[in-house]
């Protein structure tokens, strides 16, 4: 963050969830205040305390959801904000064909309803969670920004839906500073092994499946496919770790500081940023079978496996152009696969209720 600068406060909505938390981290640690808006519908009060023990100091909280207008209002009225990290979402595949309003609602209303309370309190800075999955099945690899977008299942229309909304605002007004930050597969915890990823039923994604393989919660993973055309006939994707995704948002608040000082500065040209997607993910491929193997390396444990049928919906390959958030935001991922096991490993051992301690 640039120096001599007023610490600027950030609103958080989504803040208790799995990549809230760790970006409530990295923007502390940058220096950033920020306020926590969630309805804990997939997070829970531990995972907040954990974070205010791990900063060593006390989370403004607020329990509350981003459909519910009047108490957006509250929270607008009562703090000067730069900014919204936008990440409170509804975010399983299966779970959104099966109940497409649900998601819509929460996704699509919700965030309509959040922007109208920013618009109405003059905050123009916004950073959105989109996703990979807004690319639909990639006609090239890497995937760069200019990419078509295209969606098969309602989670992925919904934040396709989002994008064209702030795309649109973007065109309305220029004063909106709009950054979609399309995230490839997060995935790892923080190096204390406090905080993590923490499914409420039996996982849907491959990492935390891996991990309860890993601690006997899980007899064994089932690998969606052997034949694709890739290294090893498995799926490719483009896991990044949290922690790095975390400091992608860092980036991208201290790139809209930046703006903000350079058109107060009143030397420039007044410098709208409108509608940014940014791709973050590491440019790498890792297979589901190589992501196995690193796992078992790492924990010692044995990953018993089998191969079943593909999974609808699913693509054979999937991995960033990581040059427009180097540009930009002068960010890259950092880690490693080895370390995304690492940590995803001691937070599960120390931890392998998640945040049931009960
Ligand atoms: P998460 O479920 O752990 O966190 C989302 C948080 O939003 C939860 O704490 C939940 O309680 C809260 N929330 C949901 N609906 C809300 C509402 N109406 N009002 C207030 N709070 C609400 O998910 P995550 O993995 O941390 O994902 C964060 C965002 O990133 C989501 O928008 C998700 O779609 C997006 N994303 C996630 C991934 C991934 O693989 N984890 C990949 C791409 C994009
Ligand atoms: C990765 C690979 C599976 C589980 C999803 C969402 C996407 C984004 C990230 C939010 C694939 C294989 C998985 C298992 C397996 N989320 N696999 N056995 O599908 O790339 O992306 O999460 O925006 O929108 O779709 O991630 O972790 O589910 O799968 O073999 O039990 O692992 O087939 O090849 P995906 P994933």
């Amino acid at each position: 963050m640039l120096e001599n600068f007023m610490k600027n406060k950030i609103l958080v909505t989504g803040g208790a969830g799995y990549i809230g938390t760790h970006t409530c981290i990295a923007l502390h640690e940058a220096g950033y205040d920020f306020v926590v808006y969630d309805n804990l519908f997939n997070s829970s009060r531990e995972a907040i305390n954990r974070v205010s023990t791990l900063i060593g100091q006390t989370i403004e909280f607020i329990e509350g959801d981003i459909r519910d207008a009047e108490s957006l209002k509250q929270v607008f009225a009562a703090h000067h904000f730069f900014g919204v990290i936008h990440f409170a979402g509804l975010k399983a595949v299966g779970e959104s064909v099966a109940k497409p309003l649900m998601y819509y609602n929460n996704n699509v209303s919700g965030t309509i309803t959040l922007l109208e309370m920013m618009s109405e309190y003059d905050v123009k800075n916004f950073v959105f969670s989109s996703s990979a999955t807004v690319y639909g099945n990639p006609e090239s690899l890497p995937i760069d920004e200019s990419s078509k977008r295209s969606c098969t299942n309602p989670y992925g229309q919904s934040k396709l839906a989002v994008e064209h909304i702030l795309e649109d605002l973007a065109v309305s007004d220029d004063s909106w500073n709009l950054i979609a930050l399309r995230y490839f597969n997060p995935v790892g915890a923080h190096p204390s092994g406090q905080i993590g990823e923490d499914p409420n039923d039996i996982p849907n994604n491959l990492m935390p499946y891996i991990s309860q393989v890993a601690v006997d919660k899980l007899e064994k993973l089932s690998i969606f496919g052997n034949d694709y055309s890739t290294v090893d006939g498995t799926g490719v994707r483009d896991f990044i770790h949290v922690t790095d995704l975390a400091q992608g948002h860092v980036a991208a608040f201290d790139y809209l500081e930046k703006q903000t000082r350079l058109n107060e500065s009143g030397t420039t040209q007044q410098y709208s940023v409108g509608f940014l997607p940014i791709n973050l993910g590491t440019g790498k491929g890792t297979s589901v079978l190589e992501l196995v193997s690193a796992f078992s390396d790492v924990s010692g444990q044995a990953i018993p496996y089998q191969f079943t049928d593909r999974r609808a919906g699913d693509i054979a390959s999937c991995y960033a152009s990581v040059d427009k958030a180097k540009m930009l935001l002068g960010w890259q991922a950092e880690l490693s696969i080895t370390d995304m096991c690492q940590d995803t490993w001691r937070w599960q051992s120390m931890y392998p209720n998640g945040y049931d301690v009960s």
